[in-house]
């Protein structure tokens, strides 16, 4: 069985996620979405938060599930039994940052390798941190986050942009 790990902050998931979802889950048989810590980010939703996110836009698929650790990448992979480490990457500057990443954890557990998935062109431009930039100032976030999520990251979002005033 081909297991695969799509890791990230998910702060929250948005509409770029989910084609990477859906694409990574026809590749594997089964596919891990793992809410993990990033040092270098400081998150808008909490864990649950995000979790709780990702769960509803998953629903649909069979052989996705949304697992979430505050640990090492390479050996939270290897407890689920994860040999590949799936990410999206939409320009060259993903491509540094990815392509470290996977250098980083293959020495930390050689069973592990890493996929990239190109974005799709729909979603070159969509990311978490536009996502928070738009909502921010009240911006419309259709087509940046998946429907299912869209009342509860305005209603979170915007209360946030308004407290900064
Ligand atoms: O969505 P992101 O922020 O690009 O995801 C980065 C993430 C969370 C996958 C990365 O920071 C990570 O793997 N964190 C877990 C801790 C870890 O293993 N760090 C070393 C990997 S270089």
């Amino acid at each position: 069985m081909r297991i695969a790990i799509y890791p990230g902050s998910f702060d929250p998931v948005n509409t770029g996620h989910l084609d990477v979802i859906r694409r990574a889950a026809r590749i594997f048989d089964k596919l891990y979405v793992a809410v993990m810590v990033n040092v270098d980010k400081k998150t808008a939703f909490s864990c649950e938060e995000r979790v709780e996110m990702l769960r509803k836009v998953v629903s649909g698929f069979e052989n996705v599930e949304v697992v979430s650790d505050d640990g090492l990448l390479a050996g939270f992979a290897a407890k689920l039994g994860a040999g590949t480490i799936v990410k999206g990457i939409r320009n060259s500057g993903d491509f540094e940052t990815e392509h470290q990443m996977a250098i980083i954890n293959s020495s930390l557990n050689r069973e592990l390798d890493t996929v990239l998935l190109p974005a799709d062109s729909r979603y070159m431009h969509v990311s978490s941190t536009a996502v928070r930039a738009v909502a921010a100032v009240g911006g419309d976030l259709t087509g940046l986050v998946p429907d299912e999520i869209l009342p509860e990251v305005k209603e979170k979002l915007y209360r946030q942009g308004q407290n900064k005033k």
